[in-house]
């Protein structure tokens, strides 16, 4: 049987695409047939609006209720992106680092919920807040690969630091196994830009020293933006888009991993 793969999109900056990335990769993990759900860690409520949903003020129809002692394993998922297979559990900002600071093991909340009541979806997403708290150590604890989105306006060392940071927090939550870095995703990417080539010259050099695969760089791309704001997957405002292959390069990799481990 293959395995639900558990993917979390984390990174130590804001804006640098993880919701994005996440709706669009789920779209392509549906659109060959298998089922998604998105899990929104965040309080920003960004994947209800890129989905087309609106907030949800029920706390219990969120992700908070996951947190909850009583929680009963009734997920409350919503489905989107016009497709039976896509569901997503919205955020709640009342989901705070301090609100679970009390419980024990309180890094471990989410991955205990997700192993006494497994989802059915052959992949879940984790779109994760920005930087490491108390709720992406639930994430990491959770998940068994992650994906890192990057904004290509920062430093390579800052790359480097971040991903070591990532690295070190999932040491310290002792997992075993612990998830696995599928790869690093250049975002923002404006061709010809000096700078940036440089510096993705240094990311490869990074990606390889720690044997990280470098997806291609998802240029800054006004349709990926649009799509969102109308609440829909590049693919289904531009079926033919150059980015949408990169998506579906990360996928087809979510593939391997499914079916080899
Ligand atoms: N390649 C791109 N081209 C143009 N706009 C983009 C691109 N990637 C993301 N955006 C836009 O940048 C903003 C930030 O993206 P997104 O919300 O996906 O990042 P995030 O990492 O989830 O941010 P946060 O940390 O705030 O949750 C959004 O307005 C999104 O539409
Ligand atoms: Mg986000």
């Amino acid at each position: 049987m293959n395995s639900q793969i558990i993917l979390a999109l984390l990174s130590d900056a804001g804006g640098v695409g993880k919701t994005t990335v996440a709706v669009n990769l789920a779209y392509e993990w549906a659109m060959r047939g298998r089922s998604v759900a998105i899990l929104d860690l965040d309080s920003n409520h960004s994947l209800e609006s890129f989905v087309g949903l609106k907030a949800e003020s029920r706390s219990e129809k969120t992700i908070s209720q996951i947190f909850e002692r009583e929680f009963d394993g009734n997920w409350q998922l919503k489905q989107v992106l016009a497709s039976e297979k896509i569901a997503i559990l919205q955020g709640n900002s009342s989901l705070t680092a301090e609100k679970i600071a009390s419980r024990t093991r309180r890094e471990y909340i989410l991955s205990k919920a997700l192993q006494k009541f497994p989802l059915p979806h052959s992949l879940v997403i984790l779109d994760c807040r920005a930087g490491l708290d108390l709720i992406t150590d639930n994430a990491l604890a959770a998940s068994t690969h992650i994906l890192i989105p990057l904004d290509l306006g920062v430093k390579a060392k800052t790359v480097a630091n971040s991903i070591q940071r990532i690295l070190t927090e999932t040491e310290n939550l002792e997992l075993n196994p612990p998830p696995k870095i599928i790869g690093l995703l250049p975002n923002h990417y404006t061709k010809g830009a000096a700078y940036e080539e440089q510096f993705l010259e240094a990311l490869g050099k990074i990606a390889s020293k720690l044997d990280i695969k470098l997806y291609p760089p998802v240029r800054r791309w006004g349709y990926l933006k649009n799509a969102s704001t109308l609440g829909q997957a590049l693919k289904q405002t531009r079926a033919g888009d150059p980015l949408c292959q990169i998506f579906g390069e990360i996928v087809d990799d979510l593939e391997g991993i499914e079916h080899n481990g």
